[in-house]
């Protein structure tokens, strides 16, 4: 079968493999109808986010038919159509059972203490192959899968696998209350809905902050606010119009690849701070492998927490769902404890959130399609990566189609 395959830090490929076949009581086979390309992909091919074995198979989104199921698997038929979560879990340790599915103690063969176990990640996180495949097999698939009604269509539901879960955690866990005021930083895919999260749990403002266009235009579109930071200093901005208070939630939404401003009253204080932040990035991503224009790491790995604490009122709540490895060691700890913030963070417990948001898509409640822009064959999946890569205009989310790989 066709998929993505990670073959070093700056070189993915469309690779033939073999088919996954079953290999515990509680593992599925899924054929994958949509598969989608993440902002945590292009983390670990920047190399911002390291440990990759060659030969991985990419990708941790997946919407698909179950082709076969262990003895084990009571609860799923084969032919069933199914989201699958991004994270994997038991479902039965002390974590699961509290909903804390991303820290699993028993998905992760490298043992209790090392983290989320989740799909084409990291030698830490499994590895596990990935969704960015014809065919995939999925662990604990008792407890994972969760099936789809006819009326969510594939394209709706490929959002509801990573990206709109962990906006709705990030939304979750920065304790949005009605009337709040929201600041979302980044507004790629997952940015985007976490504005609509924000607004889904009543918030009474919502401010994002990019420097892409179009990404900002769709924030807008949503109702948000908008700051593009290399026009405005976003934190002058928000404290303006908030009458000096701040912002009382903050949501980090970019994560590692943080860029600091080139132009605009931001860009100088940023610049100052240019030795600290190649410091930091040297830790964090001792090797990168940037080719033509892709796969360039973000220059200002803290750039974004720097800003998030300073927007924030008072006591207010922070969220981190942009992802960081463990060789991120910088964060304004002091401006957070003087100001007695309180800061959320991690992996989104995806399988607590989706069964709730495929009801919310079906009760059209909320609209994913919303933030998809593009519908690629996985055959062009390189082309496709490099230009989400680049964040070309108009690119925001981009769902694989792995069926057109098997036609051709
Ligand atoms: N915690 C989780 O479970 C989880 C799950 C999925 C994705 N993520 C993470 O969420 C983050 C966003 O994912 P995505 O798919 O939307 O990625 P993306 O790369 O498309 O979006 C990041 C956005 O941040 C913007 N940005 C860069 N520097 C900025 C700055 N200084 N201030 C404001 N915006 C800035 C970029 O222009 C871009 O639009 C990534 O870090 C990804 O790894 C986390
Ligand atoms: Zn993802
Ligand atoms: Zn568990």
């Amino acid at each position: 079968m066709k998929a993505v395959v990670f073959h070093d830090i700056g070189d993915i490929r469309l690779d033939d493999v073999k088919e996954p076949k079953i290999q515990d009581s509680t593992d599925a086979v899924v054929r994958l109808t949509a598969s989608a390309i993440c902002g945590t992909d292009l983390h670990m091919i920047r190399g911002t986010f390291s440990g990759m074995k060659p030969g991985t198979i990419l990708g941790h989104e997946g919407v698909g038919i179950v082709e076969e199921i262990g003895k084990g698997v009571r609860n799923i038929n084969v032919g069933d159509r199914v989201v699958i979560p991004s994270t994997i879990a038991c479902g039965y340790c002390s974590y699961c059972r509290a909903s804390y599915y991303a820290q699993c103690d028993n998905a992760n063969p490298n043992g209790k203490q090392a983290g989320t176990a989740f799909f084409g990640g990291p030698q830490m996180t499994g590895p596990f192959q990935g969704l960015q495949a014809e065919y995939a097999r999925v662990p604990f698939a008792n407890v994972g899968l969760v099936k789809l009604p006819r009326e969510v269509s594939d394209d709706q539901a490929i959002l509801l696998s990573d990206i709109f879960p962990t906006a709705y955690f990030g939304a979750d866990i920065a304790e949005i209350e009605p009337g709040d005021t929201v600041v979302v930083f980044g507004c790629g895919p997952v940015g985007q809905f976490a504005i609509a999260s924000a607004l889904l749990m009543d918030a009474g403002r919502v401010f994002a902050v990019d420097h892409i266009a179009s990404r900002l235009a769709m924030a807008r579109e949503q109702g948000a606010e908008v700051i593009n930071f290399e026009e405005e200093h976003p934190v002058t901005v928000i404290q303006e119009l908030t009458g000096g208070v701040g912002a009382d939630r903050a949501i980090d939404a970019v994560g590692v690849d943080a860029q600091r401003p080139e132009s605009g009253p931001a860009a100088k204080e940023a610049k100052a701070k240019e030795k600290e932040y190649k410091r930091e990035l040297s830790k964090i991503a001792p090797e990168t492998n940037p080719k033509n224009g892709n796969w360039v790491p973000g220059n200002a790995p803290s750039q974004v927490l720097e800003w998030a604490v300073k927007s924030l009122a008072k006591a207010g709540t922070l969220s981190i769902i942009g992802v960081y490895p463990e060789a991120a060691k910088v964060f304004p700890i002091g401006m957070a404890m003087n100001r007695n913030l309180k800061i959320n963070m991690g992996n989104c417990n995806h399988r607590k959130y989706i069964p709730r948001l495929v009801n919310m898509v079906r009760n059209r409640t909320v609209d994913p399609l919303l933030v998809l822009t593009q519908t690629e064959p996985m055959t062009d999946a390189i082309e496709a990566y490099k230009a989400f890569d680049k964040r070309q205009s108009g690119w925001i989310k981009v769902e694989l189609k792995p069926q057109a790989a098997a036609k051709a």
